[in-house]
């Protein structure tokens, strides 16, 4: 038993005599700390916005466009194909009702503003939200008068070239006001580009919602049609498919959680971004156009240097991969270099395919397998989410910089690049 009285303090008060100089010491430590803080709380707000922001008002339509409001899905009904369907917000997407050739639209007399006939100069655009949908019973009598005034016109015609006459199957479509805040367009892609424009349009009512609506260039979505499903019972599966003729979509959430399995194309980017690190392609490619001179013609076009990649195209994603070696290409401009999904589809299931003598490895879990293939001369599987992830990823690669035409021209002069997107000067 220790005999400890309360009157004796000693031991206890000696261990509250703290040294000066270990005083001094915390003191220091905590200023030190709160100085990092503070600093880390102030930084960025110095830092040049330059170095995140999008460069140029094109590249913010790019982003705003193509990333948060295109859903893809990979299971079509009837074969491998794509659908693509664009998510339209209120007074957001520019639209354009286009006719062609074999392509009529029909309206209420007070939408036919809207509509850009084939002898029209100027492509006409509008932030109103209106879509295309097949005619309702109600455009019988109209529809068979301009198909009938349609085929005579056509048969006039070959006739005066002295061609034989043919029926033709001209479609018809009818523009019209969804009244929904939320809208869907089904509008099948060639690659992941929208249609672009930079000069000879007019946005009808010269309403527009935002500032980029103005800009010179201006992506629009052409031909809008309102994407419907219809439902199908097989055996105990409830499945649903596209069809023109049934209900028309409400809300994001159906888009997402139906057995159509659709998904934004911004997830696909990000989901392919981890694919890209998984699969270890970092190992072998680089992702940067350097400013060395092989980099730029090994990545342009022709005779011509790309542009040397900036730090704003790698913005969005999390990990930029700019990596060490190049025992492959550099990717760094693969989605204007190739953007052909048909040729990525060849190259992963077999990269000997569609490049000769290639060491790349096949990336065959990117497709689902036919389980019940017999045959030794395997068939190429059908891409999965996977293949869709990967190829969406790449196709950010050099597209990022600025649309289509813009894009294809820049990498054929990077001086004059600057110009153009400052303004100065203007494609011809
Ligand atoms: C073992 C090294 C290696 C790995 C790993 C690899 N590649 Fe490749 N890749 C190559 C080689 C070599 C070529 C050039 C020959 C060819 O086109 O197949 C190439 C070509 C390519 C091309 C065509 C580029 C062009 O401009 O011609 C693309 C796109 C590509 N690879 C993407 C990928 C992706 C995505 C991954 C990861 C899923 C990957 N590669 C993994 C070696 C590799």
């Amino acid at each position: 038993m220790k005999d400890q009285s309360p009157n004796e303090p000693s031991f206890e008060k000696k261990s509250f005599q703290i040294d000066t100089s270990a005083l001094l010491t915390i003191i220091a430590i905590i200023l030190l700390f709160s100085t990092a803080i503070i600093a880390t709380l102030i930084a960025p707000h110095y830092v040049d916005r330059s170095w995140t922001a999008p460069s140029s008002s094109y590249q913010l339509q790019m982003y705003e466009f193509q990333d948060p409001d295109t859903y893809i899905s990979n299971v079509a009904l009837g074969g491998n194909d794509l659908q693509y369907v664009h998510h339209l917000k209120d007074g957001f997407s520019l639209l354009a009702f286009q006719e062609s050739d074999y392509l009529k639209l029909v309206s209420a007399p007070e939408l036919s503003k809207y509509i850009t006939h084939q002898e029209d100069k100027t492509l006409k655009l509008t932030s109103r939200l209106l879509l295309l949908r097949t005619p309702g019973p109600e455009w019988k009598k109209e529809l068979t008068s301009l198909h009938h005034s349609l085929q005579e016109k056509f048969t006039k015609q070959a006739s005066d070239i002295d061609q034989p006459t043919a029926k033709v199957a001209y479609q018809i479509l009818e523009l019209y006001d969804p009244l929904k805040k939320e809208a869907f367009s089904h509008n099948p892609l060639e690659g992941v580009l929208q249609d672009w424009v930079d000069q000879n349009f007019t946005i009808v009512d010269q309403q527009s919602f935002y500032p980029h609506h103005q800009n010179k260039g201006v992506i629009y979505i052409k031909n809008p049609r309102e994407y419907r499903i219809k439902s199908l019972q097989f055996a105990d599966k409830e499945m649903l498919y596209y069809d023109p003729d049934g209900q028309p979509f409400e809300s994001l959430k159906q888009l997402l959680n139906c057995n159509l399995d659709f998904h934004s194309r911004k997830d696909l980017i990000h989901y392919g971004e981890e694919i890209y690190a998984m699969e270890g392609c970092w190992y072998c490619h680089t992702d940067q156009t350097r400013t060395l001179i092989q980099d730029v013609v090994a990545n342009g076009s022709d005779s011509y240097p790309a542009p040397p990649s900036s730090p704003n195209e790698y913005i969005y994603q999390k990990v930029t991969f700019l990596g060490t070696r190049r025992i492959g290409p550099d990717l760094s401009r693969t989605g204007i270099k190739r953007p052909s999904r048909e040729w990525h589809m060849a190259h992963f299931w077999d990269p000997k395919i569609a490049s000769q003598g290639s060491i790349m490895p096949s990336f065959k879990h990117f497709f689902n397998l036919d389980s019940n293939q017999t045959s030794s001369h395997a068939k190429m599987g059908s891409p999965n989410l996977r293949f869709e992830a990967i190829y969406q990823y790449l196709m950010t690669k050099g597209t990022r910089i600025t649309p289509p035409t813009q894009a294809w021209w820049i990498g054929k002069d990077p001086v004059q690049t600057k110009e153009i997107i400052e303004g100065r000067k203007v494609l011809k």
